[in-house]
């Protein structure tokens, strides 16, 4: 408990503390109407009763439980050669309290999928805040089948309390915040590093994770949010993995997601983004939160595959040389 309580940060804990479980969200809330996001984002409540008087609510919960296997390699020549071929289970957004019906077709992905190394980027409750005893049951439940030779690293997302820690480390997990793991293999190693929320609690802190690796080490970056990228421009990150956005969870075709709860758009909403040196992902998540449909984007786990060499995959990358936030 003492180094929980001494890396989370106290503007983490106090922000939690404020805001009382059983008081309505809706009241909590300061008001923003600077983009047309924030203003539709009043109007979640509504979207349950218009859905079923549409009639298209069945569809949106069987939407949400397409739940696929995403893979991709990722090219890099600096991976120590040891690392070549490794492969990382990326589960993020899980949210996994939110809907029953998907436990079931999580377990079968997960015990189809044999992989070196498992990261969990965060966003384990369905709700912001409240209590999470159903959360930590669902890890009871789904944690066994996770097939990962070198363990299971996580991360906090903004749906996460800072309580939530001990007993997801009590289920094997390696929870960081702010800090790093060297994963070795014979004299070479790669680090995973594993920040606290960028989005809601802002307490990522980069250079703290950093701290006491090699100049020349091959680093994952583990953050909720594409926030952190904001400090990154010269730091020697190799591959930054995140979730968060789930999407846009209900996209319209057409005009695209509507809701993504982030400020960088366009390739970070969904899927393999390049910011400059960094190559990254943004993963669709495993489970919905605010409603438990989804239209037009589907429930993903993702596997990737570490590469000794260069070029090749990059074609699938969107390149961004400047970050841009009017996207
Ligand atoms: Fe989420």
């Amino acid at each position: 408990m003492q180094r929980i309580l001494e890396h989370v940060k106290p503007e983490r804990r106090n922000k939690e503390i404020v805001h009382n479980p059983i008081y309505p969200i809706f009241w909590q809330r300061s008001f923003h109407f600077e983009t047309i996001e924030q203003v539709i984002s009043y109007l979640v409540p509504l979207v349950v009763p218009v859905l079923k008087l549409s009639g298209l609510y069945q569809r949106g919960l069987q939407n949400a439980l397409d739940l696929r296997r995403t893979t991709f390699t990722v090219n890099d020549p600096n991976l120590p050669a040891n690392f070549d071929g490794f492969t990382i289970l990326f589960l993020s957004d899980l949210h996994i309290d939110g809907n029953d019906a998907l436990i079931q077709p999580f377990c079968q992905a997960l015990q189809e999928t044999a992989v070196d190394l498992c990261l969990l980027g965060g966003d384990y409750r369905f709700h912001i805040r409240g209590e999470f005893r159903k959360v930590m049951d669902r890890f009871e439940q789904f944690v066994p089948h996770i097939q990962s030779k070198e363990g299971i690293i996580g991360i906090l997302g903004n749906h996460d309390s800072w309580e939530m820690i001990k007993p997801l480390e009590r289920l094997g997990i390696v929870m960081l915040i702010n800090e790093s793991v060297q994963i070795k293999r014979e004299n070479e190693s790669l680090w995973v590093l594993g920040l606290d929320d960028p989005h809601y609690y802002k307490c990522d802190d980069y250079h703290k994770a950093n701290r006491g690796i090699p100049e020349e080490a091959f680093r994952i970056l583990l953050s909720h949010a594409t926030g952190t990228l904001f400090n990154l421009d010269s730091e020697p990150v190799n591959l930054y993995l995140c979730g968060h956005t789930h999407a846009g969870q209900i996209s319209l075709p057409l005009f695209g997601p509507i809701i993504t709860h982030s400020k960088l758009k366009g390739p970070f909403v969904y899927g393999r983004w390049q910011y400059k040196h960094i190559k990254g992902y943004t993963s669709a998540g495993v489970g919905t939160s605010a409603v438990p449909v989804r239209y037009n984007t589907h429930s993903e786990i993702v596997v990737i595959t570490l590469q000794k060499r260069s070029g090749q995959d990059d074609k699938h990358y969107s390149e961004v040389s400047e970050i841009n936030t009017h996207w």
